[in-house]
């Protein structure tokens, strides 16, 4: 019922009418509906009881009159009994009484005339003669005049028969009268359900107007407004829960700006770092690179000079010390950028390395195991892993004062988990994790979250501290992809 098109043609119309036309609406078409109900009933009942009461009164009537007018024919003449129904008829159609008498007449035993009240209404429809009997007998007829109740009595001494029309004129207007006063009734009706109506929209589509106006600002990103309780029912607890939503909007939007605040300080802090580490080497490469390139320059001036084969082969000697002191610096300073050992041998092995010359350099016993581990991870995986455990690393070697490190690497079904830990004097992790100045741990946290991997660190003054770290293997191949 609710996809046909009579139904979607009539919802087209009565849907795009505002809450208060429809209110209204219903409340005026039940009230007129319950009015021409009413009055339609009443109507029929009214008629049928009045009707049914003017003919027990006319039947009493008709027996009265008609013994009246039988003992007046067996004693006097035709003018006579004219004169008694001429009597009887204003007499009973007067004030005291609440029948209407139209006409009273008498036939005798072949139907033909022999007086009557009022001449004038016996109209052919009236004279029609009726069948044999002996009761009182009922017809509604309807005349010139109007409706008549007419009835007939046997007149059983004289022969013949008397009759009598009642008009109904009466039960007309006593029923137009109701008939009027329900139409008036229900007209006030209209009226009161009509201010009712209005009334109780205006109650309804206050508050929600206030709702609507509210959520177009919140639409330009305002979240700051609150709209009024107006009542305390649903629509009190609409508004509530309104006011909550934008309430926790506002808050996330503050949450939000905060973090981007952050990360912007934190790449601010980022490149100056680039930066510094630049100089670092433009420094390194000046100072150590650059000295042993001037003193070959030198030294290979001297072999020019020199005259004897023995000096010249010292003099030999002495540079290729120098370009082999050059050498292991320039692969110190690319080691240092970035172990070409990770690109060509993968993570394990470039960790390894990266340990055993840690291992000598702070003197510090490291624990490496790997389990389970691929023979190549995603690039951007390893380089990631690689980087935070090499922080992980220095910050042991800087910070903790520990003897012993351990890492454990292993791949799982969907991701990877590194967990580095170490027996020094640990940190308060909650307060220099967000303070400003934790450039090597944020870093570690933001690589880990561009891949969608998450960082935990645990540590209490004196108890030593773990790093645990997880990213996932599939998202991060689809993100690379
Ligand atoms: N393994 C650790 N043991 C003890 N303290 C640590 C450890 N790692 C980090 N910290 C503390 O956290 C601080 C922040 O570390 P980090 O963000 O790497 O900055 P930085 O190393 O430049 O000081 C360090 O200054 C140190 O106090
Ligand atoms: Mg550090």
């Amino acid at each position: 019922m609710w996809e046909s098109r009579w139904f979607q043609r009539f919802w087209g119309i009565v849907g795009a009418a505002s809450v208060r036309v429809k209110v209204l609406g219903i409340v005026l078409g039940v009230i007129v509906l319950l009015g021409l109900f009413v009055m339609v009933q009443m109507r029929q009942a009214l008629y049928g009881t009045l009707e049914a009461a003017l003919q027990a009164q006319g039947i009493d009537l008709a027996q009265f009159v008609g013994g009246r007018v039988d003992d007046a024919r067996l004693c006097c003449d035709a003018d006579m009994v004219t004169d008694v129904l001429e009597g009887l008829q204003e007499h009973y159609s007067g004030n005291g009484h609440n029948t209407l008498v139209d006409y009273m007449f008498v036939t005798d035993e072949n139907g033909d005339l022999i007086a009557a009240s009022d001449a004038d209404a016996l109209t052919p429809e009236v004279i029609r003669p009726t069948v044999p009997f002996s009761e009182p007998q009922v017809r509604h007829l309807k005349t010139a005049q109007g409706d008549v109740i007419d009835i007939t009595m046997p007149l059983p001494q004289s022969g013949g028969e008397f009759r009598i029309g009642l008009a109904e004129d009466n039960i007309e207007q006593i029923v137009l009268v109701v008939t009027t006063q329900i139409i008036s009734l229900t007209l006030v009706m209209v009226a009161v359900g009509f201010v009712a109506a209005f009334f109780l929209t205006w109650i309804l589509t206050r508050p929600l107007l206030s709702l609507l106006d509210a959520t177009r600002t919140v639409a330009k990103g305002d979240f700051s407004v609150q709209v009024p309780r107006w009542a305390n029912d649903e629509i009190g607890d609409l508004s509530e829960a309104f006011n909550a939503m934008t309430r926790s909007l506002a808050q996330a939007e503050r949450e939000r700006a905060e973090r981007e605040n952050l990360r912007a300080s934190y790449i601010r802090r980022v490149i100056t770092a680039q930066e510094d580490e630049r100089k670092r080497i433009a420094r390194e490469l000046h100072d150590s690179t650059s000295q042993s390139l001037t003193s070959l320059l030198v030294g290979l001036r001297h072999l020019e000079e020199a005259s004897d084969p023995a000096t010249a082969k010292a003099r030999l000697a002495e540079i290729r010390k120098t370009v082999n002191g050059t050498l292991d610096e320039v692969h110190a300073l690319a080691w240092q950028l970035r172990p070409s050992v990770l690109d060509d041998l993968g993570l394990a092995a470039a960790l390894q390395r990266y340990i055993g010359d840690y291992q000598t350099r702070y003197a510090i016993q490291v624990d490496f195991v790997f389990r389970n581990l691929a023979e190549r991870l995603p690039i951007e995986i390893e380089t990631t892993l690689y980087r935070v455990i090499q922080e992980g690393l220095t910050n042991i070697a800087r910070h903790a004062q520990a003897q012993n490190a351990s890492i454990l690497l292993e791949q799982r079904a969907a991701s990877v988990r590194v967990i580095l830990e170490d027996n020094g004097v640990g940190f308060d992790a909650e307060t220099v994790t967000y303070s400003q100045k934790s450039l090597g741990l944020q870093g570690m946290r933001e690589r880990v979250a561009l891949l969608n991997g998450k960082l935990v660190i645990e540590s209490q003054p004196g108890q030593g501290t773990s790093l645990f770290i997880e990213i996932p293997l599939t998202e991060a191949k689809e993100t690379s992809a």
